[in-house]
């Protein structure tokens, strides 16, 4: 039986929890907080699947790129502990005003998440509810470039080459596994990008850099994307330009989940 949730087995058969590695999910979920604002947000049933499946009630989820805030309303929804970061203040100020979990804690700090000080902020949360760890980290950082988030020269969406990208990326990756607790899972949210005639498989290039840094990979799940707003409603033209060239739409995205256990590449 797993230790690491709260699924009833002997009722398995009712469970919610998708276990399949293709997720098709045409409609975002829109209730409650979840009103789907913020250009570049991911859908709630990500973070609700994950927390149901990697997490007790009361432990505590972590979002280094909180964004919206659609981790931490879940984790509010599902009576979990949230700490969370974003290097965008406003960002921070606005969920924090929509946060008001009842039984459980929600702390969102804001500061980069590639450096060390600002884990220390996340560690003091931590010690301040007498805790070590967080149980379940889940990581949506910007695909590159893609979306340019902030002016903020330690935004990731602001890195000037994949490789600046990869080192921030890997920075974050380890500050979280130090506070992840071992056994426990990390998931990884990320997109392909292509620039200047090529494909650059961002999703593959962030899962060598867990894999570098030892954690153990349980399952790639291939989401549909149903089109960023820019590409909503234009869908013929970006068939015609496809048609005309050599390239493929993309129209999936990459989840990747992790174990904190050690395993050597
Ligand atoms: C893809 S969005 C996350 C969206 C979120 N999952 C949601 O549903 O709203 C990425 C976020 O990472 C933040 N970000 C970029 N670089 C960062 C950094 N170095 N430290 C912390 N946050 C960062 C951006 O401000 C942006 O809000």
């Amino acid at each position: 039986m797993p230790i690491f949730n709260d699924l009833n087995l002997n009722d398995w058969e009712k469970s919610e929890i998708w276990t399949d590695s293709l997720w098709i999910i045409h409609e975002r979920d829109k209730t409650g907080k979840h009103n789907g604002f913020y250009h570049g947000n991911f859908i709630p049933q990500i973070p609700h699947q994950f927390i149901l499946r990697y997490t007790k009630k009361n432990e505590i989820v972590f979002d280094p790129f909180i964004g919206s805030g659609t981790t931490a309303y879940e984790a509010e929804n599902l009576n979990r502990n949230f700490i969370g970061i974003d290097i965008q203040k406003e960002l921070v100020d606005y969920v924090k005003k929509n946060i008001e979990p009842k039984n459980n804690f929600s702390d969102l700090i804001t500061g980069d998440s590639t450096k060390i000080e600002t884990f220390k902020k996340a560690k003091e949360v931590l010690k301040n509810h007498k805790k070590k760890n967080v149980q379940l980290a889940i990581l949506h950082p910007p695909y590159a470039n893609i979306i340019k988030f902030s002016q903020l020269k330690g935004d990731l969406s602001n890195t000037k080459s994949l490789k600046e990208f990869l080192e921030k990326f890997s920075a974050v990756l380890k500050n979280t596994i130090e506070i992840l607790e071992k056994d426990r899972y990390l998931v990884i949210v990320i997109g392909d990008k292509y620039t200047a005639g090529r494909w650059i498989p961002l999703g593959f290039y962030c899962l060598n850099e867990a894999q570098k840094l030892g954690l153990t990979l349980k399952s790639i799940i291939i989401k549909n994307m149903e089109g960023n707003r820019a590409k909503r409603n234009k869908e013929s033209i970006w068939r015609y330009r496809a048609l005309s060239s050599d390239y493929y739409i993309f129209k999936h995205e990459y989840i990747l989940i992790f174990k904190n256990s050690p395993w050597n590449i």
